[in-house]
C-alpha cells in the first residue's frame, strides 16, 4: 500500500522539537513534501547550520514515520536554511493616540527586512552598543545577512567599533549604501552628523533625523536589522520604535539595582507598545583578570538581570563578563566575535546570538508576538 501524504503529517506531529519544544508541524518546519509509493521526501527547515540538531531531528522524523506511517517507508530528508521573516505585528498597543505608528511609509521602505531587532537598555553605558555589534556579526558569521543601524545621534558607537572612517556613497536615488564591514551592512548617525553639532539637537530634531535615516539608506535584503539605541526610555526611544517594524527588544542591563531599575523600564515601555522583549542579556556580569582567567568577582552583585528576567518572565538570554578584551577589541574597530572568535567572552556572545535567533525563529513560526515565549536552550 502506498503511503499518503496526511499520515506522514500526522506522525511528523510526534516529533517534538526540542528546543522549541512543539512539534515539527505545527512549527511549520517541513517544507516540500513529495510522498511517492514508499519514497518520502521533505525539507526540514533550521534558522542557521546546527549539525548536531538536524541529525538529531533527522533520526527522530526517521523514527516516527517507521513506527506512526509506513516501517517501509524509504526517506529523503533534506536541512534547508531559513530565516524566517516577522509576522505582522497586532495594532501597537496603548501608546498614547498622537505617538501612534504610522503605518506607511517606513514599513514599505524596509520590506527587503526580514526582522528588526532593537537593542536597548534603560541606563547609559551598560553595554547595548557592545552587545549590539557583536550580536550584529555573531548573526552573520551564521550565515545571516545582517544590517546594524547605529540611532544614538549623540553618542554614536558604530564608527569606532568597526574603525569606520569613510563617508558612506550615496546611490543614484539619493539613498545611502551602507558600509560593509566584518560582514555587517553599517550605518550610524555619525557618519553624517557631527557629534558635536547634534549636542544642542532637541528630541524632535532628533526623532525627525531618525526617521529620515531610516527611510534613506538602500538596505537590500537583510535577515536581521539591528536598531542600536540610545540610552533611556523617553520620546526618542519611544519614536523610534514606534516608527519601525520591530520583530523584538533585547534588553541589556548590568547586574546593580540602579541599571535594573532602567531595565524594567525598558521592558515596560516595549510592552507598551506592544513590541516583544526577546529577553534580557547581562552584560558585565562578572569582572574576569587577564591575569587569572579562572576567577570571578561579582563587582557589580551576582545573577541581577538573570533575577529580573525570571521576575519579569521574559526570557534570559545570557551574561557577558567584564573582560579587558572586549572593552580593547571595540576601541580598536573589530568587535570581540570577529577579533578573538574563540575566545570564552566571543563563545558567550555567539551563544546570545543564537538565542536571539531561536527566540525570533520560534516567535515567527508559531505567530505568537506580542506574548511570553519560552523557549528551552540546550547545553
Ligand atoms: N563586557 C564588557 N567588558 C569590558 N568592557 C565593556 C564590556 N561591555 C562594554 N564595555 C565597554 O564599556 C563602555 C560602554 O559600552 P557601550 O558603549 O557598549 O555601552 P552603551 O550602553 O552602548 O553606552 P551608551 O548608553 O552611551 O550608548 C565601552 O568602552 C565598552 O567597550
Ligand atoms: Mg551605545
Amino acid at each position: 500500500m502506498s503511503i499518503h501524504k496526511e499520515q506522514i503529517k500526522s506522525a511528523l506531529a510526534h516529533v517534538v522539537h526540542p528546543v522549541y519544544e512543539k512539534d515539527l508541524i505545527s512549527l511549520d518546519l517541513i517544507q516540500d513534501l513529495i510522498v511517492q509509493d514508499k519514497y518520502v521526501s521533505f525539507t526540514l527547515e533550521m534558522p542557521r547550520k546546527d549539525d548536531e540538531l538536524a541529525s538529531l531531528l533527522q533520526k527522530q522524523c526517521t523514527q516516527a514515520i517507521h513506527k506512526f506511517a509506513d516501517k517501509d517507508a524509504v526517506l529523503d530528508i533534506t536541512i534547508g536554511i531559513n530565516i524566517s521573516r516577522q509576522r505582522e505585528l497586532e495594532g501597537k498597543g496603548d501608546a498614547p493616540e498622537n505617538q501612534k505608528k504610522a503605518p506607511e511609509p517606513q514599513e514599505q521602505i524596509l520590506s527587503g527586512v526580514k526582522n528588526v531587532i532593537a537593542v536597548a537598555s534603560g541606563k547609559g553605558g551598560v553595554g547595548k552598543s557592545t552587545v549590539a555589534a557583536n550580536l550584529a556579526v555573531a548573526l552573520s558569521q551564521s550565515g545571516a545577512k545582517v544590517g546594524l543601524l547605529d540611532t544614538d545621534i549623540y553618542g554614536p558607537s558604530v564608527p569606532t567599533m568597526f574603525n569606520v572612517t569613510e563617508r558612506p556613497d550615496i546611490t543614484t536615488k539619493k539613498k545611502l549604501v551602507p558600509i560593509f564591514k566584518h560582514g555587517v551592512h553599517l550605518v550610524s548617525m555619525g557618519f553624517l552628523v557631527d557629534t558635536d553639532q547634534a549636542m544642542i539637537w532637541r528630541g524632535p530634531m532628533v526623532t525627525s533625523a531618525v526617521k529620515q535615516f531610516m527611510q534613506e539608506v538602500e538596505w537590500g535584503e537583510l535577515d536581521y536589522l539591528i536598531l542600536d539605541l540610545p540610552p533611556g526610555t523617553g520620546d526618542i526611544q519611544l519614536t523610534i520604535v514606534q516608527t519601525v517594524p520591530l520583530t523584538g527588544a533585547v534588553i541589556v542591563s548590568t547586574p546593580q539595582t540602579v541599571a535594573l531599575d532602567d531595565a524594567r523600564k525598558g521592558v515596560a515601555m516595549f510592552s507598551k507598545v506592544n513590541v516583544p522583549v526577546l529577553g534580557i542579556v547581562e552584560n558585565m556580569s562578572h569582572f574576569i583578570p587577564d591575569d587569572q582567567p579562572e576567577k570571578k568577582y561579582y563587582i557589580f552583585g551576582k545573577h541581577g538581570a538573570r533575577n529580573l528576567a525570571r521576575k519579569l518572565e521574559v526570557p534570559f538570554l545570557g551574561e557577558v563578563p567584564l573582560r579587558e578584551q572586549i572593552r580593547e577589541t571595540s576601541d580598536s574597530g573589530t568587535p570581540i566575535v570577529a577579533a578573538d572568535p574563540t575566545s570564552p567572552a566571543a563563545i558567550g556572545l555567539k551563544e546570545i546570538a543564537n538565542r536571539v535567533q531561536q527566540t525570533v525563529d520560534i516567535q515567527n513560526r508559531d505567530g505568537q508576538s506580542g506574548e511570553k515565549i519560552e523557549i528551552t536552550i540546550r547545553p
